[in-house]
């Protein structure tokens, strides 16, 4: 094995985590899922989750990931025993996450090319319902695009960790916290913008007492933050010593949250100045919002913007999730970086075509009513996330020793260490335990 690749700068080591963690999630699932579920009650339940759940879990993998010094499945081999099955569930997981997140990804894509070349805006005849269900039934289309995006990740990847991964969360960061701010500062000059501010900040009390607004909130923490599949055990690994490891995990955690809210920002105003409903579900971004775009002064443009920053988003997220088994191909097969990269981007390819294919010629395969896409979104979300997420702060909590992982998380000295402790150790599991089974006893 050569000598570990490593984050050059602490800075760039802080953008491609939260390029991790800032994706799809942030714009067109945490906009639906927060217009389904009351928008601000919502929003300070997420908020909580975020911090005791959350922040604790990102701390666990990256000290993890530093501790371990090799693949997810590295982290996990001082365990003994079992331990070791996690690491590679977590390997095959994001591989499997990262191959239906493709497809959305390329559903943006093709929305972005649309939307610059003015061929989404000429479908508006045939109303934009109709012209995403025509998309996205087709044989070809959604594969084509499926396959440009992550020809896209597989350039980043085999360009390595410092000259690849990081290099282009740096410039693609900063521009898309930009792109970001600027248009929600247009979405809130629109007339009756506020309609869509106080549906976010506003919150109603009576959400609080409602278990799915708690289980919804949590599994959108999961799937924003991205943690649960070894993804910052990963990157941790490649983290030198000398940055501090808390403060990275709450800039990405801070980031993470602040992109989602000034993504609402950027989504809700437009959407209640034209009376839409907010809780229309997963087709907000790919129907509602052109629509909206459609009918603002400048909104084309508003549009171009959007749909760049949802492909571009998605692909520092997908890199993240790409990365994942290249580094247990590399530390484990002992493959370079560039035919691992290649390896799994095919197989990611092949997984991933079912669920391209899901709205078009295997729409017919259903589980309990959802397609294939949906099926394996809502098993990665409310299961697979939640049970790595529980069996990671397990193992840094109780398997590693109390001395090492707070050494190791460079929290040795001070009640801070002790506190984030108890909450890996104990408050975690036990709340992510709770909504767990209660979404699979169907309560
Ligand atoms: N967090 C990303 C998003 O919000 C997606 C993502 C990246 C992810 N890595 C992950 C989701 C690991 C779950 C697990 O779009």
């Amino acid at each position: 094995m050569a000598d570990r690749e490593q984050w050059i700068s602490r800075r760039g080591f802080i953008l491609a985590t939260i390029g991790s963690a800032v994706g799809i999630g942030n714009i067109w699932r945490f906009s639906y899922v927060a217009g389904e579920n009351g928008g601000a009650a919502f929003l300070l339940i997420y908020i909580f989750c975020v911090a005791l759940i959350g922040l604790p879990l990102v701390i666990a993998e990256l000290a993890m990931g530093r501790r371990g010094q090799g693949d997810a499945v590295a982290a996990f081999t001082i365990g003994g025993r079992g331990w070791p099955w996690v690491g590679w569930m977590c390997v095959g997981g994001a591989a499997i996450i990262l191959s239906y997140y493709t497809v959305i990804a390329g559903w943006a894509l093709k929305y972005f090319a649309g939307a610059a070349t003015g061929s989404l805006w000429t479908a508006a005849g045939e109303g934009f319902g109709g012209y995403f269900r025509k998309f996205i039934a087709n044989l070809g289309e959604p594969v084509a695009w499926q396959a440009v995006i992550l020809g896209a990740t597989m350039f980043v990847v085999a360009g390595g960790v410092a000259r690849g991964i990081e290099l282009f969360n740096r410039w693609v960061m900063p521009l898309l916290a930009l792109l970001l701010v600027g248009l929600a500062v247009y979405a809130l000059t629109l007339p009756n913008s506020m309609g869509g501010v106080r549906f976010l900040f506003a919150p109603d009390w009576a959400a609080f007492a409602r278990p799915q607004v708690w289980a919804a909130a949590m599994g959108q923490a999961f799937f924003s933050l991205g943690v649960g599949m070894a993804i910052f055990v990963t990157y941790g690994s490649y983290m030198p010593r000398e940055f501090s490891l808390p403060v990275s995990a709450l800039a990405v955690v801070v980031g993470d949250t602040l992109f989602a809210i000034v993504a609402g920002l950027a989504i809700f105003p437009g959407v209640f100045a034209f009376g839409i409903d907010p809780a229309s579900g997963p087709e907000l971004a790919f129907i509602t919002l052109p629509q909206v775009f459609l009918r603002m002064p400048g909104g084309i443009i508003a549009g171009i913007v959007f749909f760049f920053l949802l492909s571009a988003a998605a692909l520092t997220s997908m890199v993240s999730l790409l990365e994942v088994p290249v580094s247990m191909a590399m530390h484990r097969l002992g493959m370079r970086r560039w035919p691992a990269t290649a390896m799994f981007g095919v197989i990611i390819f092949i997984i991933g075509v079912p669920s391209a294919m899901s709205f078009g010629a295997l729409s017919h395969i259903r589980f309990n009513g959802g397609g294939i896409l949906d099926t394996i979104d809502a098993a990665v979300s409310n299961i697979l996330l939640p049970l790595g997420g529980i069996l990671i702060a397990l193992f840094a909590g109780w398997r590693l020793g109390r001395a090492e992982v707070l050494k190791e998380a460079d929290m040795e000295d001070g009640a801070l260490g002790r506190v984030w402790l108890w909450l890996v150790r104990i408050v975690a599991p036990a709340a992510v335990l709770l909504i767990l089974l209660r979404k699979l006893l169907g309560a």
